[in-house]
């Protein structure tokens, strides 16, 4: 069973049209689908992870415009200020801007462009989660890090795709997962998608990721991505980039995994990419406890940059591409959008 993560929510029953989701703050304690009706909503929703992973937010942001034009559908002035408002709740995951941006662009209707992003979502991931597959080995154990499965994309997920794509296809892997610090995306979400995919799994803290590599024979690790450069540096969250110096020292490849949406090609290298700092907050505390001292110096990064050479290769719906990623990254941007090329 896939969890629809986001989803348009007509106008019924007296209510204003919304934005549907599944908070993803509550598993896995509680499915809770909830709904966004204002603007502030959507802001709110995104900038607290109740939904979040790149291309979730993309569409849920794409949504998010569609109702801005609902709620104004005479006011192009507050239409705009409401789309640069959800454009703007994160900063690097660039599919927010890039689904806000493609709505606004659109010829067709808000909500019909968006329900398209949300379609060719799906079929993108399917995609991934093919090209992924064959990079996974026949059996053995993999590693990944944060959570890229349906909750986070809107579709069946990137890495995670791969890994149930490659799990369905008889692959016999075993998945060790990163609880991801500070706010446990690996350990609430990633175990639970994994185990309703009946794929086995087990959960690591941070920490632990070189030494499993060594101890559990680990032959490949896959992640997700927020932004990537033209020349394969890779944002994505926290803790990745020693996941992959740690690969790269025991000679594991690293692989990432992201629709052609997460690439950013104005960017040369990842230098460009804004990395979101947030509340010390995240870091005083574990799911309410307090862990710290009040007053504790916090830096709190939520994402890092992973240079394109420790990366063995990057999956995308139009195959694996592979260094030297200023040449292979480019002729992505070239390719016929994906629900336009033939099957
Ligand atoms: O802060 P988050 O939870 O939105 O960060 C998510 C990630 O870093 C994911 O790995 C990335 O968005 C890819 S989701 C398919």
């Amino acid at each position: 069973m896939v969890l629809e993560s986001v989803w348009w929510a007509p106008a019924e029953d007296g209510r204003p049209a919304g934005v549907g989701y599944v908070d993803q703050r509550a598993i896995p304690h509680e499915i809770r689908r909830e709904r966004a009706e204002r603007i502030d909503e959507i802001v709110e929703t995104i900038a607290t992870l109740a939904v979040r992973g790149a291309p979730a937010i993309g569409i849920f942001g794409a949504y998010g415009v569609a109702l801005a034009r609902e709620l104004h559908p005479d006011d192009d002035a507050a239409y705009r200020t409401a789309a640069a408002r959800i454009r703007g709740a994160r900063p690097t995951a660039v599919n927010l801007a890039w689904g806000v941006d493609r709505v606004l662009a659109a010829d067709a209707s808000p909500l019909d462009e968006a329900r398209a992003i949300h379609d060719e979502q799906r079929a993108v991931d399917r995609a991934i989660g093919e090209h992924g597959a064959s990079l996974m080995p026949e059996r053995g154990a993999v590693l990944t890090h944060c959570n890229t499965g349906p909750l986070a994309t809107g579709g069946s997920g990137t890495a995670l795709g791969a890994i149930f794509a490659a799990h369905a296809a008889g692959k016999r892997l075993h998945v060790y997962v990163d609880e991801t610090r500070p706010l446990l995306q690996g350990a609430r979400l990633t175990t639970f998608e994994l185990a309703q995919g009946g794929v086995p799994a087990t959960l690591i803290a941070d920490g632990a990721a070189a030494a499993t590599m060594r101890a559990k024979n680990v032959v490949a690790v896959i992640v997700g991505a927020d932004r990537i450069a033209r020349n394969g540096d890779t944002a994505n969250k926290i803790g990745t980039y020693a996941v992959a110096i740690a690969a790269a020292h025991h000679g594991i490849p690293f692989y990432v995994a992201a629709p052609r949406s997460t690439i950013d090609f104005d960017l040369r290298d990842g230098n460009g990419i804004e990395i979101e700092e947030r509340s010390a907050g995240e870091l005083r505390a574990v799911a309410g406890v307090r862990t710290a001292p009040d007053d504790a110096a916090v830096y709190n990064p939520a994402f890092d940059v992973t240079p394109g050479r420790l990366i063995a290769g990057i999956v995308t719906e139009y195959g694996v591409a592979r260094p030297p990623y200023d040449e292979s990254i480019p002729d992505l941007a070239t390719r016929p959008a994906f629900g336009l090329l033939p099957r």
